[in-house]
C-alpha cells in the first residue's frame, strides 16, 4: 500500500471540524482589526526566498523543496508566507492603496526538516502582515492581535518573549563585536557556522548543534548594542505592551530563523513543550529588497498543527437532524424530494443511497447518531401521514408527511 510521504499528515473529519472551529475564531479576530485575507501561490521563483528569507538561513540552505519545472525555471514550494505576500503586495500595486495594508493568510508551507514532534514537512501557518507603518504602535497591535488568538482559543501556559535585533545600522557595529567573540573559537564550530561567519555571523547564534550552542554561551547580545532609534522603538513597544496588561519576558537569544527581521522580534512559546507556536517581528527592509520603495512592515505566523495540539473543541460536530428511511422507487422518490427541500433550508439530512434493507438502514441511522427518523413506506404514501421518532428517547409522534410539519419537530 502506498503511504503518505514522511512529515505529512492526513486531516480526518473529526480533526478537520476542530480546524474549522479554530480557523473561524482566528478569522473573526483578524476581522476586528480590519485585516483582509490574501492567498498567494504554493510555489514561487526560488530567488524570491533566497533574497527574502536569506541565502545563509537553514530554511534556504537545507529545507526548501526546490525543483526545475519543465521550462527549466527554478521553482520552490513556499517555506513561509511573508516573502510571497510582500511580492504580491508589490506586484499588485498595493503600495498605492490606503496605507497601511493589513493582510492575513491561512496556507500550507513546505520545509524539508528533520521530522519530530511539532516539526512537519508539510504544515500550515495562519499569519498576518501589516505593511506600511514604522511605528511601535503597529508592533503593539500585531502582538496584541496574536495574543488575542490564545485568549479566544482558551489556550493556557503560553509565554510571550520579546527581543530587538536592531536595524542594519546598529547591526553592522554589533556584528563586528560578535565576530571578534566567535572568531576566537571559530575552528571549533560546525561547518555550516564556519561558512556563515563572514556573510552572516548572527545566524551562528541560531545554530541547533549542541557544541555550537555551548560555544555561543556568553556571546555579546544585540540588545546591548541598539542605536538610539532602535532602543527608543523597543522601549515604546515594551511599555505599551505592559500598559495593555500583557506579560512578556525579554529573551535576548531570539534571533529568528529568517534574515528579513529588523527591530522587534517575538515568539509565543508553549511552556509545557517549549515549542514556539507563533513567531514574528518587524521586517523594514523586505519590500525594498524586492525592488519596492522603502516600506516598513511587521507580522507574524502561527503553526496551525502546533496550536491544534493545545486546543480543545468548544463545540461538537453537527449530527444529522433527520434520517429518512425508505425502500421502493416511489418511496425513494418521496425521500429524495423531502431531503432536498430540507437541505435547502439548512438541515442535515441523511437518507438511503445504497438501496439497503430496512434493518440495515435502521442500524446505520443509529450509528451516525441521527436525531430523528421517519420511515416512508407504501402506507405513509397512501395516508400522507408519517411517524417521526426521536432516536435518543424513542418517542414517536404522527404528523402529516410534508416539510413544514417535519421542521416543526426537528428545528
Ligand atoms: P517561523 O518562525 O519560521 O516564521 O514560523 C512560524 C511558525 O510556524 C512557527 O512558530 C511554528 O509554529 C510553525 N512552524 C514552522 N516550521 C514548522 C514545521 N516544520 N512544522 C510545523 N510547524 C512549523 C515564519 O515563517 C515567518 N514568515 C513569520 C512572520 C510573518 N514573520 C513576519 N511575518
Amino acid at each position: 500500500m502506498i503511504q503518505k510521504p514522511k512529515g505529512t499528515k492526513d486531516l480526518l473529519p473529526e480533526e478537520s471540524f476542530k480546524w474549522q472551529e479554530v480557523e473561524k475564531i482566528i478569522k473573526e479576530i483578524f476581522e476586528t482589526y480590519n485585516f483582509k485575507e490574501i492567498r498567494v501561490p504554493v510555489f514561487e521563483h526560488t530567488e524570491l526566498f533566497e533574497r527574502g528569507v536569506g541565502e545563509t538561513t537553514d530554511v534556504v540552505q537545507k529545507e526548501m523543496y526546490t525543483f526545475n519545472d519543465k521550462g527549466g525555471r527554478s521553482i520552490t514550494l513556499r517555506p513561509e508566507g511573508t516573502a510571497g505576500v510582500v511580492r504580491a503586495y508589490l506586484e499588485n500595486g498595493m503600495g498605492s492603496m490606503p496605507s497601511p495594508i493589513k493582510l492575513w493568510y491561512n496556507m500550507a508551507m513546505y520545509r524539508y526538516e528533520n521530522v519530530q514532534k511539532g516539526r512537519l514537512r508539510e504544515f500550515h501557518q495562519i499569519g498576518a502582515e501589516l505593511i506600511g507603518s514604522s511605528s511601535y504602535l503597529a508592533d503593539v497591535d500585531i502582538i496584541l492581535m496574536a495574543n488575542e488568538i490564545f485568549k479566544k482559543l482558551n489556550i493556557p501556559n503560553i509565554k510571550l518573549t520579546l527581543n530587538s535585533i536592531g536595524c542594519p545600522k546598529c547591526r553592522n557595529e554589533y556584528q563586528k563585536i560578535l565576530k571578534e567573540f566567535i572568531g576566537k573559537n571559530l575552528d571549533k564550530y560546525c561547518d555550516t557556522c564556519k561558512s556563515r561567519f563572514e556573510k552572516n555571523p548572527m545566524r551562528i547564534l541560531d545554530c541547533k548543534e549542541t557544541k555550537c550552542k555551548e560555544l555561543n554561551l556568553g556571546a555579546p547580545k544585540m540588545i546591548d548594542y541598539l542605536c538610539d532609534e532602535c532602543k527608543e522603538h523597543f522601549e515604546n513597544v515594551k511599555s505599551m505592551i505592559k500598559k495593555s496588561g500583557l506579560e512578556y519576558e525579554i529573551d535576548s537569544s531570539i534571533v529568528r530563523g529568517l534574515d528579513y527581521y529588523t527591530k522587534t522580534v517575538f515568539e509565543f512559546i508553549d511552556e509545557s513543550t517549549g515549542l514556539t507556536v507563533l513567531g514574528g517581528g518587524r521586517y523594514d527592509g523586505l519590500v525594498e529588497e524586492f525592488g519596492g520603495p522603502k516600506t516598513p512592515a511587521v507580522g507574524f505566523a502561527l503553526g496551525v498543527e502546533r496550536i491544534m495540539e493545545m486546543y480543545n473543541n468548544q463545540n461538537e460536530d453537527k449530527k444529522p437532524d433527520l434520517y429518512i428511511l425508505s425502500s421502493g422507487f416511489k418511496e425513494n422518490e418521496m425521500a429524495l424530494e423531502l431531503s432536498q427541500e430540507l437541505r435547502k433550508k439548512g438541515y442535515v439530512i441523511e437518507k438511503d443511497i445504497c438501496e439497503r434493507s430496512f434493518n440495515s438502514q435502521m442500524k446505520y441511522a443509529n450509528k451516525i447518531n441521527a436525531k430523528y427518523l421517519i420511515v416512508i413506506g407504501e402506507n405513509e404514501l397512501q395516508t400522507n401521514k408519517v411517524k417521526i421518532k426521536e432516536m435518543k428517547t424513542g418517542d414517536e409522534k404522527e404528523i402529516s408527511l410534508n416539510v413544514e410539519e417535519i421542521i416543526k419537530i426537528i428545528k
